[in-house]
């Protein structure tokens, strides 16, 4: 008896252990803010960082823990802030050093963490480094990518064919140093050389600046661009192979990318900055820092970026294996083949993470349809791992329809009008909609500078408050489910039920069984869960709901027959415990 109690208690300490060691991001629930959309505090219509820290305490309300804003820092905005001029200070657009810090000092308060975006691949044009790159400063002269091009028949031409992601040569001609430098995104945006040791030395020393200021992490921007191929005896760079797809020299899918993109040293430079974090955490003590990377790269490669052997890299490679593989008429087995996918490719020891949105995408509601706002939201904060949430999507916010002449985006306006739709980020980017109120709350000036979605007096935070299934309250309910042990640690199986259904089950021992269910489509589906799962309690009750059920919350269910109304997600909680 008395050594059955020790045991007990041996295992009771055992776990309190565990918990106290799972790092805070494992389970977080990101949210990405996109400053210039969130909160205005000063009237010009464009949101700034006092407007974040006025809103950190909505973080709190609607369950977040950490939150990733885009770039801040001092810049032109030829790609709004992803062009940057100084790395280490605030733009006066978004406020001062002083407001960084106040904004640091109320999420610690609250503890919610802050992840600074970080754009290694590239700076903007008015960087001081690219103006002493381009006068040839001897220390500078290499920080780019630098070559004279081809004259042919007294013609100038760029080095080779690459393409830039906003639309044209890849190359732009410098009048002061006469030669072209390289630009994988806008031609403010001239590409670093991280062959140069000083180079990364320099952008190492970026990431020690911001994590002495206070910063939990990063979210690692474009990563994939950061190398190219390296330069031939001669100093030249070989074209990339053609696509056959399309014969405009200027699309970005007019070559395939082998030169300009996931080159294999890349994910090193990601090891060598985790290696930045581990040192300034053994110096400093605190909570993990975390490396976020984003990298539209095959998952084979994705998984790189989680380490090697000898190596750590990123806790959090974005999974955008639902971003850029699911269609409005994807079926419940291709969300479970994407899912498990990634849980199955994963380095073992790695946690996962699951993404549906941001600001490059169009709005969830809008590329899978309103109905399936919920859906998403239950999806990814039901599933193990951590949770990653673009702002306004817990209110089902819906793309704004932006005007040509209103259009700013630098991806849409580097090409035509006739076909600007399919390539503007604007409608996903409008101001974030926070009441009913003018401009939905979101300034008190007399502009904003992307237009307030039309749908704003329906839409909005305040307004969502108090309905009691609306997406945002949904949101919330999803925040204290996931308190729970089995959603926190317990295993997770993912499974279609039919091509119409799909189940995620997490459980562990001494904990109730969670089960969501999506039924994806429009029609209405009866799933019997005990030939879905094995050993299954029989009983459950509803501990989430949405507004296309019939059942309300606590209504008790049998395993054996689950009834689903069009495009219903649900969660179920075992009436018992494991
Ligand atoms: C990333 C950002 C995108 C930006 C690009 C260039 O993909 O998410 O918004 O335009 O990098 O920095």
């Amino acid at each position: 008896m008395a050594s059955g109690t020790a045991i007990i208690l041996l295992l009771a300490a055992g776990l309190l252990a565990a918990e106290a060691a799972a790092p805070w991001w494992k389970t977080a629930s990101f949210y990405q803010i996109y400053p210039r959309s969130f909160k205005d505090s000063t009237g010009n219509g464009i949101g700034d960082l006092n407007g974040v820290t006025e809103k950190l305490e909505y973080l709190k309300e609607i369950g977040v823990t950490a939150t990733w804003p885009s770039p801040f820092l001092k810049s032109p905005m030829a790609d709004f802030g992803y062009d940057i001029e100084d790395f280490k200070a605030v733009d006066p657009l978004f406020g001062t050093m002083d407001d960084f810090d106040r904004m640091m000092t109320r999420a610690k308060q609250l503890n919610v963490k802050i992840i600074l975006d970080f754009v290694p691949n590239h700076s903007s044009d008015e960087c001081d480094w690219f103006k002493r790159s381009a006068a040839g400063e001897a220390k500078y002269k290499d920080y780019y990518i630098w070559h004279p091009g081809f004259v042919e028949n007294g013609v100038r031409r760029p080095p080779t064919n690459w393409v830039s992601v906003f639309r044209g040569s890849a190359w732009e001609w410098h009048e002061g140093r006469q030669e072209y430098y390289l630009h994988q995104f806008h031609k403010k945006q001239p590409d670093f050389n991280f062959r140069n040791p000083v180079v990364r030395e320099e952008m190492n020393n970026v990431l020690r600046f911001w994590l002495e200021r206070g910063v939990d992490g990063f979210r690692v921007d474009a990563i994939y661009h950061a190398f190219e191929v390296e330069a031939d005896a001669n100093g030249n760079y070989p074209d990339e192979p053609r696509n056959d797809w399309t014969n405009d020299p200027d699309e970005y899918g007019y070559t395939h990318k082998i030169y300009t993109v996931d080159q294999p040293e890349t994910p090193h430079l990601v090891y060598e900055w985790r290696q930045i974090l581990e040192d300034f955490q053994a110096q400093h003590g605190g909570d993990e820092r975390i490396l976020m990377v984003e990298t539209w790269s095959p998952i084979e490669i994705v998984m790189h970026y989680y380490g090697n052997a000898t190596a750590e890299g990123a806790q959090i490679p974005f999974n955008f294996q639902l971003i850029s593989n699911l269609h409005r008429d994807s079926d419940a087995y291709h969300y479970e083949y994407l899912i498990n996918n990634w849980l199955s490719l994963m380095p073992s020891g790695k946690s996962a993470n699951w993404v549906i949105g941001n600001h490059d995408k169009n709005r969830v509601g809008s590329r899978f349809g309103a109905d399936r706002v919920d859906l998403f939201n239950i999806l990814l904060l039901t599933l193990p791992g951590c949770s990653i949430t673009y702002q306004g999507e817990e209110l089902g916010m819906l793309d704004a329809y932006i005007s040509w002449a209103d259009t700013v985006d630098p991806q849409a306006c580097n090409g035509a009008e006739a076909n600007y739709m399919a390539m503007s980020r604007d409608p996903a980017r409008t101001p974030m909609q926070w009441s009913d109120e003018k401009f939905a709350g979101f300034t008190t000036g007399s502009s904003t500078w992307l237009p307030v979605a039309q749908d704003y007096a329906q839409r909005n935070v305040r307004k969502e408050r108090g309905v009691s299934l609306s997406h945002l309250n949904i949101f919330k309910r999803l925040q204290q489910l996931r308190q729970e042990p089995s959603m926190q640690q317990g295993n997770a199986e993912i499974k279609a039920v039919s091509k119409y259904v799909l189940a995620v089950k997490r459980h562990m021992s001494g904990s109730y069984v969670y089960i969501s269910l999506f039924n994806i489509f429009n029609s209405i589906e009866n799933v019997n869960l005990n030939g879905v799962f094995s050993g299954l309690p029989d009983n459950f009750q509803y501990a989430l709901v949405t507004d296309k059920s019939i059942r309300q919350l606590s209504d008790k269910v049998s395993a054996g027959s689950v009834t689903l109304m069009p495009h219903e997600s649900i969660v179920l909680r075992s009436t018992e415990m494991l």
